[in-house]
């Protein structure tokens, strides 16, 4: 009696903690004849601005270090957590210029925070595009944060190539979850995209700083994130801290938002919203975009071979809106995979739930066209004609790509 009732606990929290190892490594090979180029993601923007090292907090306020959000062509906007608010600023200057100018930092009040720490935000107006700036926190005790930098969007005419990075169901800040950590570094993106479940198990503010913050931290000091939230999200107050510790755009309540970078329209939906008042507004938002490239993402799979499988009603929904506009890419989690759909009137399908929670296993469909439950992060090079994605497992190995057309 003992034994079972230990053994049913032990099952009960094996589920609910949903935080296995997986496979690092892939053991299938898809199209592996675009290889991504490597390089650092940041080493350009820090050496601009002098930060050599990591941010060192020492005894600073600073709790939080800061991160990027909503960063367009002309604005961005700086967080961090503080346990002095008094004379919170950001000091900001061009790469190369010697003048710089001062954005006070204002408190956000939430109920979630502890007492004595404040979530603050800095709006960074009046910007050039495809400009790096360089930046330093700062508080009434003149304790500043290493100068690091950032890089503003592109202009919209520009014909440079868009690169982002993409992942979701990242984890619980197990091994796997840090071993794909360090192959991030290793390929050149302008952005960091996230397909949900983000902060395990419970999307608690506390689960945020330790998966999420503690473990990307030093990413997103100097890459832009936008982040999709999934259904581990929601166990907490139905999402409020995903809410509380980002800053998103639109007028959704920070649930579903559209941003562009460049030549790239990008949409984000919240699948533990209303699946028909989304289709709505994305048939609308699509309609409104001149952009040349699409690209949504969201955390339920509309078509998955995975765990979950495909989320039929979301499908229904979304599927003729996807294809009205000519959306040339949606990527997925919540499937703890890769798996790539072959094209369905003319969009390209990816699950990619392959962030570091673990993996579990994921058999074929006919809509199928490569699958496989490894820790991995997806790669998109976006040119003028043609995106290459790139599926990177956690040993570094590319496994499988694809060349989705313009149009
Ligand atoms: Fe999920």
């Amino acid at each position: 009696m003992v034994r079972s009732t230990v053994f049913l606990v032990l099952a009960i929290s094996a589920a609910a903690c949903d935080n296995t190892s997986g496979n690092v490594a892939s053991t299938k090979t898809g199209d592996t004849t675009h290889p991504a180029e490597r390089g650092s993601p940041i080493d350009d923007l820090r050496a601009a601005c002098g930060d050599g090292a990591p941010t060192v907090l020492g005894a600073s306020a600073i709790k939080r270090q800061a991160y990027l959000q909503q960063v367009t062509s002309a604005t961005a906007t700086l967080g961090w957590v503080t346990t002095n608010p008094t004379g919170a600023r950001v000091r900001l200057s061009a790469q190369g210029d010697t003048s710089s100018a001062t954005v006070p930092g204002t408190v956000e009040d939430y109920a979630m925070r502890t007492a004595d720490e404040s979530q603050m935000w800095s709006a960074l107006e009046s910007l050039k595009p495809s400009t790096i700036y360089c930046y330093e926190v700062a508080d009434d005790s003149e304790a500043m944060t290493v100068a690091t930098g950032f890089r503003t969007a592109p202009d919209p005419a520009s014909t440079a190539p868009v690169r982002f990075l993409a992942f979701g169901d990242s984890g619980g800040g197990g091994t796997d979850q840090y071993a794909l950590l360090e192959q991030m570094y290793t390929v050149k993106y302008d952005l960091i995209i996230h397909t949900g479940d983000l902060a395990y198990d419970d999307g608690t503010i506390g689960q945020f700083e330790d998966t999420v913050f503690g473990v990307y931290g030093e990413l997103l000091k100097n890459i832009p994130f936008f982040p999709a939230a999934g259904n581990h999200e929601y166990h907490t107050l139905n999402g409020a801290p995903f809410r509380d510790v980002f800053n998103l755009p639109g007028d959704s309540g920070e649930k579903w938002y559209s941003y562009d970078w460049g030549r790239v329209h990008f949409v984000a939906l919240d699948t533990e919203a209303d699946y028909a008042t989304q289709a709505a507004w994305l048939d609308g938002d699509l309609a409104a975009t001149a952009a040349p490239w699409k690209i949504v993402y969201l955390h339920k799979p509309p078509y998955s071979s995975g765990s979950h499988g495909s989320d039929s009603a979301l499908r229904n929904a979304l599927a003729p809106v996807l294809a009205r506009h000519g959306v040339q890419l949606l990527l997925a989690g919540h499937d703890h995979n890769y798996e790539r759909i072959l094209p369905q009137n003319g969009t390209y399908y990816v699950v990619t739930g392959g962030g570091g929670v673990g993996t579990r296993s994921v058999g074929m469909s006919s809509f199928t066209a490569f699958a496989e439950d490894v820790i991995h992060f997806v790669y998109g090079e976006i040119g003028v004609d043609e995106m290459v994605l790139h599926a990177i497992d956690a040993t570094g190995r590319e496994f499988d790509s694809v060349v989705i057309p313009r149009s």
